[in-house]
């Protein structure tokens, strides 16, 4: 089992982080169900009814990937998608810093038809590969965990190989990032200028800075936009909280374990007083980029 964790600097330097970056991101992500959950609520709540891997892939030839490789993998949202895709044989290594996921993905992978193998570890594991040894890389909402790793991604990478990634805009979620932030320094728990951790994760990477990270690695760099708002009507006020408290330790850390109920609390209590107020309800900037790249550049990663 691996568990070294590389904490990016972004990160690193933001206040709430301090509290053990590698605990919160096992806090969130180790709960299976509640992820499937979000993802569903996400889906539900999307006014882009496109599925963003349709076009993250479209108009991509992966007929020759035979060996490909999801980092942050999860239980597998993008490899499902690959199904019928890829070359006849081809196999896949899912890699995630949470062990749970393991049968969840292998199910995915035998639900795709695609041979695949689960890594429970560090993205940063992949130091450990062989230069050039996929054909495909994808890294579904999940490159702004290790963007300090993208040039031994481009090292892994035959020279006709691909990596899709999924990212976010910077201002993604800020309606939630401001509803919570004013919600708290009304309350007296934390500053005004406190950065959240999930703010400090979006723009490790994002679209805004994709590109200019990407390119020192890749010759090749598409973007696509994937425009998106969560929309939450006065009905789906409870959706919204369920949303919320699963990615709370990506708000709520460095917050003592009372004030944290008592956030929650006054979360349900300010959102009723949002619906009550609002006839639009409760909006969410969700907008992404997913970044084609190709012609990797093989120079050494600082290791
Ligand atoms: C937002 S989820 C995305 C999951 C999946 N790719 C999807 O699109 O549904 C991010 C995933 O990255 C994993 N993760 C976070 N940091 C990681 C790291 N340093 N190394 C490997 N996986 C990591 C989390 O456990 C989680 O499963």
């Amino acid at each position: 089992m691996l568990n070294v964790v590389d904490i990016p600097q972004a990160l690193q330097d933001n206040f709430f982080m301090k509290v053990d970056y590698h605990s919160k991101i096992i806090d969130v992500f180790s709960d299976i169900d509640s992820h499937r959950v979000t993802a569903e609520i996400i889906r539900k709540h999307s006014t882009n009814r496109r599925d963003v891997r349709e076009v993250a892939i479209e108009g991509l030839d992966l007929f020759h990937a035979r060996r490909i490789l999801e980092m942050g993998c999860g239980f597998g949202f993008f490899t499902e998608a690959l199904k019928g895709r890829v070359s006849p044989g081809a196999r896949i290594i899912g890699i995630d810093v949470v062990e749970g996921y393991r049968d969840v993905f292998m199910e995915t992978c035998a639900r795709a038809g695609i041979d695949g193998t689960f890594i429970h570890g560090d993205a940063s594991v992949i130091r450990d590969f062989e230069d050039r040894s996929f054909d495909a890389v994808i890294c579904s909402y999940s490159l702004y965990f290790f963007p300090h790793i993208i040039g031994e991604v481009a090292r892994i990478s035959d020279e006709h190989a691909v990596l899709v990634a999924t990212v976010h805009n910077s201002d993604s979620l800020k309606e939630l990032v401001g509803f919570t932030r004013d919600m708290l320094v009304e309350n007296g728990m934390i500053d005004r200028e406190a950065v959240f951790p999930i703010e400090a994760l979006i723009t490790s990477f994002s679209s805004e800075n994709g590109y200019e990270l990407l390119e020192p690695w890749f010759g090749g760099i598409i973007r696509k936009t994937y425009e998106n708002t969560l929309v939450f009507e006065p009905g789906d006020m409870y959706s919204l909280m369920e949303y919320f408290r699963f990615k709370w330790p990506l708000f709520l850390s460095g917050l003592s374990p009372r004030d944290v109920a008592r956030a929650f609390d006054l979360f349900e209590v300010y959102l009723q007083r949002h619906f009550n107020r609002s006839r639009d309800g409760f909006r969410i900037t969700k907008d992404d980029t997913i970044f084609v790249c190709s012609k990797p550049r093989y120079r050494r990663d600082k290791r």
